[in-house]
């Protein structure tokens, strides 16, 4: 009789749907998105917004070093909490770098606000600090845990309702207004550099797993919505961007992907675009267990000392100031 209850604890348990295991994170990608988009679409209904004073009494280090595509047990998802999700792939032009940037089919990607908006008001001018867009991708490798990016256009958002209005970068302006520098404050805690996220981890392994000798990554990814996307949306207020993001089929060309090389260098290359290989669906999974590491930037600025001095490090009173990028585009106008 026990031995019998043990054996159904035990199939039970290797049933159970765990992303942060070894045995899990072993397996080929393409097992591992099948898995995640299993759950993804289980229960197509959003969860709910937190109360935002929830983040100020959570430990930040999980976000930074818990490696796994799903939330540790008992965490909630305090920003960003509502959001849907997708299944992608990165389709590369020619480019100097590694990894990922040389071909990623099976990625995911959640579309989400950074906090709950009040479309009580309409009009585009509301749209500012209160409907604040975010992207967030994970790059699944055979046999290896996922490399994952989050991209705004800032923590103050933009003004517009068009989640698309503007273009997406993995750096991010200073937060302005003391709610969000609350927040900056609070993720601080975890890493000094909360304005850039890194990239380093998307170029030392291919998609199938093989480790890349010669590491090369770009300093800034920014993504910039195609125009066909960005005009199925408006900028006053007429409906939630999640019902509109249900219409887009799947093999649709989301993004165009540009790369910035270094902070001295600030032309924009572009080097592939982001096409969906799904619907993209609201998921009560996506909203309270998927879960995107947020990679530091201290990593990158290992391999690249030299951008060190342009890198804004968070204090209690705002960000200490860094070298201003040297614009020598001539064309870098183009992007803002
Ligand atoms: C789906 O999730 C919602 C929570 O948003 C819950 O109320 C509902 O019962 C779930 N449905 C199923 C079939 O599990």
């Amino acid at each position: 009789m026990i031995k019998q209850i043990i054996f159904i604890c035990l199939i039970t348990f290797a049933l159970a749907s765990d992303f942060t295991s070894q045995q899990y994170q072993s397996q080929k990608r393409s097992s591992k998105l099948n898995q995640i988009w299993n759950e993804v679409i289980k229960n197509t209904s959003s969860a709910q917004f937190p109360s935002p004073l929830g983040l100020l009494v959570e430990s930040m280090s999980p976000t930074l070093e818990h490696v796994a595509d799903q939330l540790p047990e008992g965490r909630k998802k305090m920003v960003h909490s509502v959001g849907s999700v997708t299944k992608a792939e990165f389709i590369p032009e020619k480019n100097q770098y590694t990894g990922f940037f040389q071909g990623a089919d099976s990625l995911i990607i959640r579309f989400s606000l950074a906090k709950e908006p009040d479309y009580t008001h309409p009009g585009s001018a509301y749209a500012h600090d209160n409907f604040v867009p975010a992207i967030a991708l994970k790059f699944l490798i055979d046999g290896k845990p996922s490399a994952n990016i989050f991209a705004m256009h800032g923590v103050n958002g933009v003004y517009s309702y068009n989640f698309f209005d503007l273009d997406f970068n993995n750096h991010i302006p200073p937060p302005e207004g003391l709610q969000v520098t609350v927040v900056a404050d609070k993720f601080s805690q975890g890493t000094k550099i909360v304005q850039f996220l890194g990239l380093r981890t998307f170029s030392e392994y291919t998609q199938d797993g093989k480790p890349v000798s010669n590491p090369n990554f770009p300093y800034m990814l920014t993504f910039k919505p195609y125009k066909q996307i960005k005009d199925l949306f408006t900028s006053d207020y007429t409906q939630d961007y999640k019902e509109i993001l249900k219409k887009i089929p799947s093999g649709t060309l989301l993004f165009e992907v540009f790369e910035t090389l270094s902070p001295t260098q600030t032309c924009k290359q572009k080097i592939g675009d982001i096409r969906t290989t799904s619907e993209i669906t609201t998921s009560y999974f996506g909203d309270t267990e998927l879960f995107f590491q947020h990679q530091d930037f201290t990593h990158d600025l290992e391999v690249h000392p030299e951008w060190e001095p342009y890198t804004p490090f968070w204090n209690i009173i705002g960000s200490k100031s860094a070298k201003q990028k040297e614009a020598k585009c001539p064309f870098s106008n183009l992007f803002i």
